[in-house]
C-alpha cells in the first residue's frame, strides 16, 4: 500500500511556527515516527509553499498511489486549482488539519479541498494523520 502526505505552505516550518497551536515536533520528526508505526504502508512526503507544485504532485500521484493525505495548509481556504485536483483524481483524498479550523478565525471555516475529499480529519494535532493514514488501511 502506497501512501503520501502532501503538506502545503508553512508546514515546514513546524516545530518552529506557533508552537501553541501547532506544537513543538518538527514534521520530520514525526514522519520518522509515522514510518516506525506503519511499517507495512510505504510512506512518502512532499511539502510545498507553491500552490501550483501542490497541484501537479496530486495529479502525479492520484492515479496510482493507494492514499493521499493533504494538508493544503492555508491553501485549503483559497484554491479552486487544488480542489479541482482533488475531484480530478482516482486515488482516495483524506483532507487533514492540525488545528480545529472551526474554532478559528472565520475566514479557516471554508474550505475547497472537502467537497472532493472522502474525509476530513481535524483538529488533533500532528495525530490527525495518523488517524488519516488508518482510515485507508482495510480490516
Ligand atoms: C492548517 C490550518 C490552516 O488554516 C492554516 O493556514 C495552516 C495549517 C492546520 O493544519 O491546522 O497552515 O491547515
Amino acid at each position: 500500500m502506497k501512501i503520501i502526505i502532501i503538506n502545503g505552505p508553512n508546514l515546514n516550518l513546524l516545530g518552529k511556527r506557533e508552537p501553541e497551536v501547532y506544537g513543538a515536533e518538527t514534521f520530520e520528526d514525526y514522519f520518522t515516527k509515522l514510518q516506525f508505526r506503519f511499517k507495512d504502508v510505504e510512506l512518502e512526503y512532499f511539502q510545498s509553499n507553491i500552490e501550483g507544485e501542490i497541484i501537479s504532485k496530486i495529479q502525479e500521484t492520484g492515479f496510482s498511489y493507494d492514499g493521499i493525505v493533504l494538508n493544503a495548509a492555508a491553501y485549503t481556504h483559497t484554491s479552486v486549482g487544488i480542489g479541482d485536483a482533488v475531484k480530478a483524481v482516482e486515488t482516495p483524498v483524506v483532507e487533514v488539519h492540525i488545528s480545529n479550523t472551526h474554532q478559528r478565525e472565520d475566514f479557516r471555516h471554508v474550505s475547497y479541498i472537502s467537497a472532493g475529499a472522502n474525509g476530513v480529519i481535524l483538529g488533533f494535532g500532528l495525530k490527525s494523520y495518523d488517524l488519516a493514514i488508518q482510515s485507508f488501511i482495510k480490516e
